[in-house]
């Protein structure tokens, strides 16, 4: 995600910020920016690149000042370019950073358009930049003056009482040139105390060489930061008294948000960036969704006949949860393919097939070379993309990005349900052309928002996977069982064990087990089943009675109450009941935390695998 530094002391702040933002690069960024508050005028660099990139640009140009902000940028609105990296600056005179997501800003540009505001940038923070100082000059207008104490907070939470989305934000003016104002609402932001000057940034990284008191900031609280004990208040305006944290990680462990490894922080990730890929694209009042990117009129889309899936690994396997999804709601027939597959056989794709290219990186060769096939051969080619401006979403030119932030870790999982969410909303929205009712819409749409909560039971339940994994460390060979839905569940189980653990891993679909794998299982090999409560309950259940009475160990995923799945169970998780077609985005999280925890009690390197790349640019 992007990174956040800002500093306010009596030391230079500039070497202080490119450091902080080196100290961010591992969270993945794609242009880098610092501005410096100094006599008066805000002096600002930005580059789009590295951070080594925007230090060759500074050079010799000597940027003085002790205070300042500066920002690692992970595109969502708008492209990777200078004029969209942060810190955008207002009229020469506010300069602003911001992690998170307005939802929102379309409105609220139209709206300061007509007061005649011109935007440089295609970014919800500049006008999120623009509502602040409006606000200020207001605050101007009605009798307080220029630089009052007060000013820039209560411009900031009158603009921040305007705003609908997520933020985690810093802002500096020229005419309050001693303090920073910094606001946190779904984007976390941490202060570090120091003496006689402080520090904000979006983790702790940036700040422990300096200081380890911190606070970190709640939701709905604005700081004012300034070289005494920065003051907190409310959006009510109510001070508030923070407790501070006595920060004793190393660098590795602070980047890591305190997980040990980036993979299991994605995968803890996953309530919060679950709720940006729906974040705006939900319509209750019509049961549907609004996914801006499909670029396709409602005519254009009733005319579509087929849709085809393509994508490589975790991405193949979000699709084929899609594939039941558009199934079910749109009615629509789906293939589903390998893209490496697709692109040397004789795809029979033509104006009336929809083809959605699903790539966490948007940079995966075979994935690419199939979106360009499928172009080719006249079909309509959307893009399912994590990060913004790869090749894929150029090249595709329309669809839809994830917002999963950036994954480090090369086996992926916080990409894989932000795939499925989105692959969800697109089979309502064509559903919802056809034959999909109200009422089945918004049971979708209420289901969906119910996810994240949800999700957050099943990581509760680390620990007691923890030791189910540590007790299976030594199997050399795991099944992996599910039907319906939760078929591409169990192949996604198994790819995440094989991928990181080196255990070698299958999954199957529970009606094939009689033809040919039941003849795998043995006492030497467990079984990890999905039994949920859904229309195959019964026929799952026969199959993992099939394995148990081969002598198989089994892991069952279960349905939250469901006491009858512990008569087929060594071990059992329960996961919240949920309808059945958003199965799959609760039962993959305890099959990601039994692949981890198998791969760190054996001794992995989680994060980078042998023999495998996050980004597979080559055929
Ligand atoms: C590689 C990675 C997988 C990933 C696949 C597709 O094989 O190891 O984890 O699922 O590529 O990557 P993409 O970036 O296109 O989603």
């Amino acid at each position: 995600m992007c990174g956040i530094v800002g500093y306010i002391g009596k030391k230079q702040a500039l070497p202080i910020l490119l450091q902080g933002l080196r100290d961010l690069e591992y969270r993945g960024y794609d242009s880098a920016g610092v501005a410096v508050l100094d006599n008066g005028a805000i002096d600002r660099v930005r580059e789009v690149g590295k951070v080594d990139k925007l230090t060759q640009k500074i050079g010799e140009k000597k940027i003085q000042g002790t205070v300042g902000i500066a920002h690692t940028r992970w595109a969502t609105h708008g492209g990777v370019t200078e004029f969209n990296a942060h810190p955008h600056i207002v009229d020469g005179k506010l300069a602003v950073v911001h992690n998170g997501i307005i939802e929102n800003y379309r409105e609220l540009k139209i709206k300061l358009e007509k007061q005649s505001v011109k935007f440089e940038s295609e970014t919800d923070t500049e006008v999120l930049g623009c509502l602040i100082y409006q606000e200020y000059k207001n605050l101007e207008r009605s009798g307080m003056k220029p630089g009052a104490s007060d000013i820039l907070r209560d411009a900031v939470r009158a603009a921040l009482l305007q705003v609908r989305g997520t933020y985690g934000l810093v802002v500096m003016h020229k005419d309050n040139p001693f303090e920073l104002v910094a606001a946190r609402l779904g984007s976390p932001l941490v202060i570090g105390y120091g003496e006689g000057e402080n520090y904000i940034a979006s983790d702790a990284t940036p700040i422990l060489p300096f200081t380890k008191r911190m606070a970190f900031l709640d939701d709905g609280e604005i700081a004012v930061i300034d070289l005494g004990t920065p003051k907190i208040s409310n959006l009510n305006n109510e001070l508030v008294a923070k407790v501070l944290s006595n920060i004793d990680w190393d660098q590795a462990k602070a980047q890591k948000g305190g997980y040990a490894d980036f993979m299991l922080k994605e995968i803890f990730d996953q309530p919060m960036v679950f709720e940006d890929a729906l974040r705006g694209r939900l319509n209750m009042d019509e049961g549907t969704a609004v996914l801006g990117g499909l670029n396709m009129t409602h005519e254009q889309m009733r005319e579509i006949k087929r849709v085809c899936i393509i994508a490589e690994g975790t991405a193949r396997y979000a699709g084929l949860v899609g594939k039941y999804a558009f199934e079910r709601l749109a009615n629509l027939p789906v293939e589903v393919d390998y893209s490496s597959e697709f692109r040397y056989r004789d795809p029979i794709v033509n104006k009336n097939t929809l083809v959605f290219v699903i790539s966490q990186s948007g940079e995966t060769a075979d994935t690419l070379m199939a979106a360009r096939e499928a172009k080719r051969k006249g079909a309509f080619v959307r893009g399912i993309v994590n990060v913004v401006g790869s090749t894929i979403a150029r090249e595709t030119g329309a669809g839809t990005y994830i917002h999963a932030g950036p994954e480090l870790a090369v086996a992926s999982t916080k990409a894989y349900t932000n795939m499925v969410a989105v692959l969800i909303l697109y089979a309502l929205e064509f559903g919802r052309l056809k034959h999909t009712s109200l009422a089945t819409g918004q049971r979708v749409l209420q289901a969906l928002l119910e996810i994240p909560e949800k999700m957050n039971l099943v990581l509760k339940q680390n620990d007691a996977i923890k030791k189910i994994a540590e007790d299976c460390k030594n199997y050399k060979d795991v099944l992996f069982l599910g039907r319906g839905v939760n078929f591409p569940v169990a192949l996604e189980g198994a790819l995440k064990l094989k991928e990181i653990s080196y255990i070698h891993a299958e999954g199957f679909a529970g009606g094939e087990l009689k033809h040919g794998p039941l003849a795998l299982v043995s006492s030497d090999v467990p079984v990890v089943a999905v039994l949920s409560k859904d229309q195959l309950y019964e026929k799952m259940k026969s199959s993992i009675q099939e394995v148990r009475a081969r002598g198989a160990r089994t892991l069952i995923i279960a349905t939250v109450g469901d006491e009858e799945a512990k008569e087929v169970a060594s071990d059992i998780i329960y996961v919240p009941d949920t309808m059945e077609l958003l199965e799959p985005l609760l039962n993959t999280i305890p099959l990601q935390l039994f692949a981890y925890h198998m791969a760190v009690a054996l001794g992995r390197d989680v994060d980078r695998p042998r023999n495998l790349a996050k980004s597979v640019t080559v055929e």
